[in-house]
């Protein structure tokens, strides 16, 4: 497998945990590189259900090794809380579980100013998850994060927390919101620096030397392709880079020294939060793909919209990514709809338009245009061949192929490990 990264394909919720802890049983290393607790991946094994935020999924497997990379923002309160969980599950984690002293922190104000820059946006607000990804992102561009390394300074972060006190309590003041105090804020920290710092260390060489070795290893991206800050339906994204090229600022390795690149999305699309969603069904189809696809935020809770797949979208997630191949999950829950419709590309004013020419606006202003498949009517659930799909199944995925140009390795029939057909 040497070097593969993993990136979501469409607005993130792909089931890319599953398809992560299912690669992960030969990887030496899975590594996360950015994002922080806005993700959430559900993992379905022996030791029971997760929703993983912060620790990368290849923890369940007793040789891997993961690294939380400097491109991830940390809150630590969730942090500790799954380190707990997974210690009850008897997970090891002492010598397996490295974090970059690079990644910055999540603080009590980041997520407190998430929430008021929301409300002062009022309808047009982002829909963000509320964990303070967005400003914890920008103190960190404009050099005013406070990082796990000075988390382990004490000096260091009784000082830098000193002088952002006083910059955010006079936003937080004028945004009628309560002050938040220095002491309190030390002492909840003193507590985390304590039960942390086993697993604090830098792991460039660590990286370094398994690439130079050969070894396996995974980088698990969170969120997905339409969700990046550059690239994604801006300002419905999320803070960080959600690309292929994330791989090289957020976990310090070269973009040629990959050997895989895993496309995934699901066979359908959904979205959670505001923006524009070109296939978004707002009827009984969209209701019973949420339904029947048990769409809720792993995170939030929230009921995701859903529609149709969308090969525009997909075909510029393949491009910007260079895919090498691609895995579809969920395939499954297509299993009761008689007929799939497929959105093969746009048009504007009868012309032929692409995801990339505009913005937003342009996005809610282009009509989707659809072809229509047979459904199979036939349960494809936990199915672990492709010789056992039913036809029209396979002919939905030929389509997905010969559209995207880029072939399919991974078919997902369910939520457990098991239930993933190899190509
Ligand atoms: P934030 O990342 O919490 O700032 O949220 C920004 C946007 O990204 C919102 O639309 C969120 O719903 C969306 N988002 C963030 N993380 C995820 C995820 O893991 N899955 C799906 N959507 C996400």
């Amino acid at each position: 497998m040497a070097l593969s990264v993993v990136i979501g394909a469409q607005w993130g919720d792909e089931g890319k945990g599953k398809i992560i802890d299912y690669l992960s049983a030969t990887s030496d290393y899975v590594i996360r590189f950015h994002g922080g607790n806005n993700a959430g991946h559900t993992v379905i094994n022996k030791f029971g259900k997760f929703a993983l935020h912060l620790v990368p999924s290849g923890i369940f497997h007793p040789k891997t090794k993961v690294i939380i990379g400097n491109g991830v923002i940390i809150d630590l309160q969730v942090l500790l809380e799954e380190i707990e969980m997974l210690k009850k599950c008897k997970i090891k984690l002492e010598n397996k579980l490295f974090i970059s002293p690079r990644c910055h922190l999540i603080m009590p104000y980041h997520k407190l100013l998430d929430s008021l820059y929301e409300k002062a946006k009022g309808k047009n607000k982002t829909g963000t998850t509320g964990r303070g990804i967005g400003p914890t992102y920008s103190d960190k561009v404009s050099y005013n994060g406070i990082r796990m390394v000075d988390l382990i300074d004490r000096k260091s972060f009784s000082e830098k927390l000193k002088v952002q006190l006083l910059i955010k309590n006079k936003i937080l003041k004028t945004l009628g919101a309560k002050q938040l105090s220095q002491k309190n804020i030390e002492k909840i920290f003193s507590n985390y620096r304590e039960k942390i710092k086993s697993h604090v260390r830098e792991p460039f060489s660590l990286i370094q030397n398994a690439i130079k070795n050969k070894q396996n290893i995974l980088l698990e991206g969170a969120q997905g392709t339409l969700l990046d800050n550059d690239w994604g339906t801006y300002p419905f994204v999320t803070g960080s880079t959600t690309l292929t090229g994330g791989i090289n600022a957020g976990a310090g390795i070269p973009v040629n020294k990959i050997d895989n690149i895993i496309g995934i999305t699901k066979a359908y699309t959904t979205r959670v939060g505001e923006g524009p969603f070109p296939t978004e069904l707002s009827n009984e189809v969209g209701k019973k793909l949420r339904t029947v696809g048990g769409e809720f935020g792993a995170t939030t809770g929230r009921p995701r919209r859903c529609g149709w797949l969308d090969i525009e979208l997909l075909k510029f997630a393949c491009y910007i990514n260079e895919f090498t191949q691609l895995a579809i999950t969920k395939l499954d829950v297509l299993d009761s709809f008689p007929e799939i419709k497929i959105c093969t590309h746009y048009t504007l004013g009868g012309k032929k338009v692409n995801y990339f020419d505009g913005d937003t606006s342009f996005l809610s202003k282009i009509k989707p245009i659809y072809k229509t498949l047979k459904g199979w009517n036939k349960p494809t659930k936990g199915i672990t061949k492709y010789k056992d799909l039913p036809l029209p199944a396979k002919q939905y995925l030929k389509e997905i192929e010969e559209l995207t140009k880029v072939k399919i390795k991974y078919i997902s029939t369910g939520p457990k490990r098991d239930e993933i057909i190899k190509i």
